[in-house]
């Protein structure tokens, strides 16, 4: 028998279709709600509300589970690349050996930046936070390439979009990073793979080449890995806000950032260092910053713990959490700030109000000390987070444009301001 959902309201009856997923996840389908009743459903924050059915990425935060296009995680961020990630999470299948060699090769061919772009990093501020160049550089790719700002883009047209945005989100972000430290630009190499040419262009200089070390390619490909995507998070969603009122690839993209920016999302891992630098010059006293996260008249928060949908360990922190242990004994670096991290976890994970929360650390816990061992400054983590969800707002654009359920993303809401009064002419107002 169909299942169905029944909301009474002053006596009447309405019955509403239920929706299940693949993994027997359900839904009320409320779509006929306010036409049926007048009423609307009001979610602040949207943790109750499916924006849409998607195919791509499958997230069970009660058990700690990711799955790309049904892959494990785990699976992908142990035997996998970046680029066939991409490839996997645009095109929804893992690709062949020809097809992987084609995609990484339109990498290359997009990976440099028109020389005219150049001038955007000229004039915007050494110190100003990379993100904002980020969000700018990207959306201002549009007036580059005019001839494919379609409606509707055939496959082949999403494809070029989407090999320029991956291949040169990392220019860009190469790039800021060179703008803050006044260095001058090191243009991509046709002959190095996507991370490799990353840390080319972040840290060659005209005299000294960058010398590749595997166990630091190793660990920024399984973090892009696992950055790739999740689902419908605050900045994919805000990318399929903007897409869907036809708005291009890249100016949806660009507001991606711009959502990613916030500490509460892909800024959160500026704000971890921050903090375990705060803890250390608090000559390591987790307890304190434990108090103050506590404390019921205080907004302050443990930054890289808790997360709207896991409601357990964060499978991507896991990973995050070895892989980090495993670079820096590989570097030979002895890190005072992962001791402390490691402190925080212990003592968070005893602790009942974090417990009756559920808040446990997640991606964002452990990335920045990986980034930092690399030689990454802090503001440019967010970044990294950015280069790595590149994928997924890529691959959801593209979902959402091919939805012929998708219809402009537009909210209603509960008006609580003053009822009808009238205009007061200035010469009348009480002072
Ligand atoms: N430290 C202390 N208390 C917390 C924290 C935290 N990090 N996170 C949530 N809480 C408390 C919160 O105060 C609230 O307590 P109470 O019920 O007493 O009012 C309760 O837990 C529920 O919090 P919420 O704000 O309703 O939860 P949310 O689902 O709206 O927010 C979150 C999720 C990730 C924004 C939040 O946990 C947070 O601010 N974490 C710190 C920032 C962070 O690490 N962000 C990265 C998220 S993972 C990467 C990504 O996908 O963006």
């Amino acid at each position: 028998m169909e299942e169905t959902a029944r909301i009474i309201i002053n006596g009447a009856t309405h019955d509403f279709p239920v929706i299940t997923g693949t993994e027997d996840e359900k839904a009320i389908d409320i779509s006929t709600l306010r036409g049926k009743t007048s009423y609307i459903t009001l979610d602040s924050g949207f943790g109750n509300t499916g924006a849409c059915a998607s195919g791509i990425t499958f997230l069970d935060g009660e058990k700690g589970v990711l799955r790309y296009r049904g892959i494990p995680i785990e699976e992908l961020a142990g035997e996998s690349t970046f680029i066939e990630t991409a490839y996997l999470l645009i095109k929804g299948e893992l690709p062949t050996q020809k097809q992987l060699d084609k995609f990484a090769a339109s990498f290359t061919r997009h990976a440099s930046l028109h020389k005219d772009m150049l001038h955007f990093f000229k004039g915007y501020p050494a110190a100003g936070h990379p993100m904002g160049l980020l969000s700018a550089v990207v959306c201002s790719l549009s007036g580059y390439y005019p001839e494919l700002l379609k409606t509707d883009p055939t496959e082949d047209e999403i494809e070029i979009m989407a090999a320029q945005l991956l291949s040169k989100v990392r220019t860009i972000a190469a790039y800021t990073y060179r703008k803050s430290v006044k260095k001058p630009f090191v243009p991509p190499r046709a002959d190095l793979r996507y991370i490799p040419n990353f840390l080319h262009m972040m840290f060659s200089t005209a005299k000294k080449e960058y010398k590749i070390n595997d166990a630091v390619v190793n660990a920024l490909q399984t973090l892009l890995i696992l950055h790739a995507d999740h689902e419908q998070n605050c900045s994919t969603s805000a990318v399929r806000l903007v897409g869907s009122s036809w708005a291009n690839l890249y100016a949806s993209v660009s507001a991606g950032v711009c959502a990613l920016w916030g500490p509460l999302h892909g800024g959160a891992n500026q704000e971890v260092v921050e903090m375990l630098e705060e803890i250390r010059k608090a000559k390591g006293n987790v307890q304190k910053f434990i108090d103050k996260a506590k404390d019921p008249n205080g907004n302050y928060r443990l930054m890289g713990f808790g997360h709207r949908v896991y409601k357990n360990y964060d499978p991507r922190a896991k990973i995050i959490k070895q892989r980090a242990h495993e670079l820096l004994a590989e570097l030979n670096i002895r890190d005072p700030l992962l001791d402390i991290a490691v402190k925080l976890e212990d003592a968070v994970l005893k602790d009942d109000y974090f417990a009756q929360r559920k808040l446990y650390p997640n991606v964002d816990f452990y990335s920045g000390l990986i980034y930092k061992a690399i030689g990454i400054p802090t503001a440019m983590f967010p970044v990294m987070f950015a280069i790595g969800r590149m994928p997924g707002w890529i691959a959801h654009w593209k979902e959402m444009k091919a939805d012929p359920k998708t219809r402009i993303g537009r909210p209603r809401q509960i008006y609580i301001g003053p009822p009808k009064k009238s205009y007061v002419p200035i010469q009348q107002r009480q002072s």
